[in-house]
């Protein structure tokens, strides 16, 4: 059994801002992150647009990035969060430059500001289109330096320990008091003991297999908070990225940045119609639910299996400038930004509800954490403007961090049970995960994607129930290994996502039931 203060569980933005602000405030006390791949792998390490905050104080203001942010979420944002959050951004952006992330800047050093769907001004801060390689390098070097920071890579949190673990403790609350974690290179699972335990393990987008997220996101938070029973909400709320670069198969794919059709790109239908003014007068510039829609109902109006987006009317060197990782990968592909149009599907990108947290981070269960794209703060409401994810990670880190530093728990005397995994054996038959995964994704595609119905969600919920009862018969009889545990997580989200979806019942933000609203959808959005 390892005893920390303070465990982090994920090494994204959210993760290692805390841990940096934990460490260099207490360096008597231990911080251990636990990550579950390579420590620079994270959805933050692919963010391509950028931050979105308020520095241009002349021809932008806080009232306007609050706006946007309501507006985009459709009526369910709570107003007080997003007041904070868009006030206290740029300060957290500032501490991140001092730490040694660089920004782009103009010629007098003042930084040059992108503008992306559903900002009514240009507000995004950036480093190039690798702003989150950036942001993820300087958290890390810095994290680095650290000498009571204890960083293990290639470490799988598997579940999260509280009373249900040793149920002879009679509580009316629940307590967090660490985590089980798989060694995924021994394969061993040991005990971390901590006073204080923070969830920043990111997002779900691999429930979908056609996503903008890395392999690691299976929303293994959620799924532990869930069977702690933390509170979690507006699980039906995933945001679906208008415009992943189409390639023909259903994996991660790459991203093509907002920012470009911030730049001025036109979205275009196979007929080389430019259809987004005919669902909103924002055209391609409408927050990403309604242009995710749009290109939903194109696709299906006409049977395409993608749209386009088109850059060959602008600068191609202003582009190139702008977009250097964007301009070359799809150059790889085949794809010259001069010429061609770039094919182009939405994708699951961001998922907007998660463990429901207070102000300071604090989840319903005690000495339990949450931030960053896990969590649920009421900061995105039905759906977020884009570049306010990394703001909220940034600005929840500094939040939790507070709350701890005046709140110190002090460590538990309870007997924490070991892990135990007498009578199981190693698992040969891995190609039955694999299988399982794919037709766990398929479902989600099939039956709870960009636009849902009641019938497809009821039938997803019923095949759902059987493969969550073969998993669980290959995790009690089975030594625990990352591709067993991420499938069990993802069953648990998708349930979740499925369960809040039919609970659901209005259409709001990035939800969308076509029963709920049987009006054309163009009349709708
Ligand atoms: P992550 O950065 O995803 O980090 C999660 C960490 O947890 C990872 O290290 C992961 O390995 C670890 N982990 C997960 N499960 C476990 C486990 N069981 N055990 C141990 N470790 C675990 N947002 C913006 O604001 N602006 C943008 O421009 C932008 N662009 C984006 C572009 C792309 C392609 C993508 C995918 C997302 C983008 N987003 C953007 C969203 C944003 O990047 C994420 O929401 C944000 O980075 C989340 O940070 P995080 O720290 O919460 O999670
Ligand atoms: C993008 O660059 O389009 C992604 C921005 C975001 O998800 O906030």
């Amino acid at each position: 059994m390892m005893e920390t203060n303070f465990l982090i569980i994920g090494s994204g933005a959210a993760g290692l801002t805390l841990a940096v602000k934990l460490a260099e405030k207490f360096p008597k006390k231990e911080v251990t992150v636990v990550t579950k791949a390579h420590q620079s792998e994270s959805n933050t390490k692919y963010a391509q647009g950028g931050v979105a905050a308020v520095f241009d104080l002349k021809e932008d203001s806080f009232q306007k990035h609050i706006e946007d942010t309501l507006l985009a979420g459709d009526g369910l944002c709570d107003k007080e969060i997003v007041e904070m959050v868009i006030k206290e951004g740029p300060l957290r952006l500032k501490e991140l430059m001092a730490w040694g992330a660089n920004f782009d800047t103009n010629a007098n050093g003042e930084l040059t500001l992108g503008r992306e769907g559903g900002h009514s001004k240009f507000r995004v801060i950036h480093h190039k289109d690798t702003t989150g390689n950036e942001i993820e390098r300087a958290l890390l070097e810095r994290a680095n330096q650290m000498p009571n920071i204890i960083m293990l890579p290639h470490h799988f949190a598997i579940d999260l320990i509280t009373e249900h673990h040793f149920p002879k403790i009679e509580s009316e609350e629940i307590s967090c008091y660490g985590a089980y974690v798989l060694d995924q290179i021994s394969g061993s699972v040991f005990t971390i003991k901590a006073d204080c335990t923070t969830l920043a393990s990111g997002g779900i987008g691999q429930v979908y297999g056609h996503t903008t997220n890395p392999a690691v996101a299976t929303g293994d938070g959620i799924a532990m908070a869930y069977r702690a029973k933390a509170r979690i909400k507006n699980m039906e709320f995933i945001q679906f990225h208008p415009t992943a670069f189409y390639d023909g198969k259903n994996q991660s794919s790459f991203l093509i940045s907002e920012a470009v059709r911030g730049f001025g790109a036109f979205l275009r239908n196979k007929k080389g119609e430019r259809f987004m003014f005919e669902y909103d007068s924002r055209g391609e510039l409408a927050s990403r639910d309604i242009v995710s829609r749009g290109i939903d109902s194109e696709m299906k109006n006409y049977g395409d299996d993608c749209v386009y987006l088109d850059c060959t009317h602008l600068n191609i060197d202003e582009l190139k400038l702008h977009f250097p990782n964007i301009y070359e990968t799809c150059l790889q592909k085949n794809i010259d930004l001069e010429k061609d149009w770039i094919p182009v599907v939405p994708a699951s990108h961001y998922l907007c509800g998660g463990v429901v947290v207070d102000s300071d981070g604090k989840t319903s269960i005690k000495n339990l954490f949450a931030c960053g794209e896990c969590s649920y703060t009421g900061l995105h409401g039905a759906n977020r403007l884009a570049s306010n994810s990394l703001l909220e990670a940034l600005v929840y880190a500094d939040r939790i961090f507070k709350y701890t530093s005046k709140h110190l728990p002090s460590r538990t005397t309870i007997a924490i049970v070991e892990w135990n995994d007498s009578g199981t054996v190693m698992m040969n038959e891995s190609e039955i995960l694999k299988r399982k995964t794919f037709e766990l994704q398929v479902l989600m595609r099939r039956f709870a994607g960009v636009v849902r119905n009641n019938k497809d969600l009821k039938e997803a919920s019923l095949r759902l129930e059987e493969l969550y009862a073969e998993t669980e018969v290959l995790y009690q009889k089975h030594k625990l290994n990352t591709v067993l545990c991420q499938l069990r997580n993802m069953i648990n989200v998708a349930h979740l996502i499925i369960q809040q979806s039919l609970i659901r019942k209005e259409n709001r933000g990035g939800f969308y039931n076509e029963d709920l609203n049987k009006k054309n959808l163009k009349e709708l959005i």
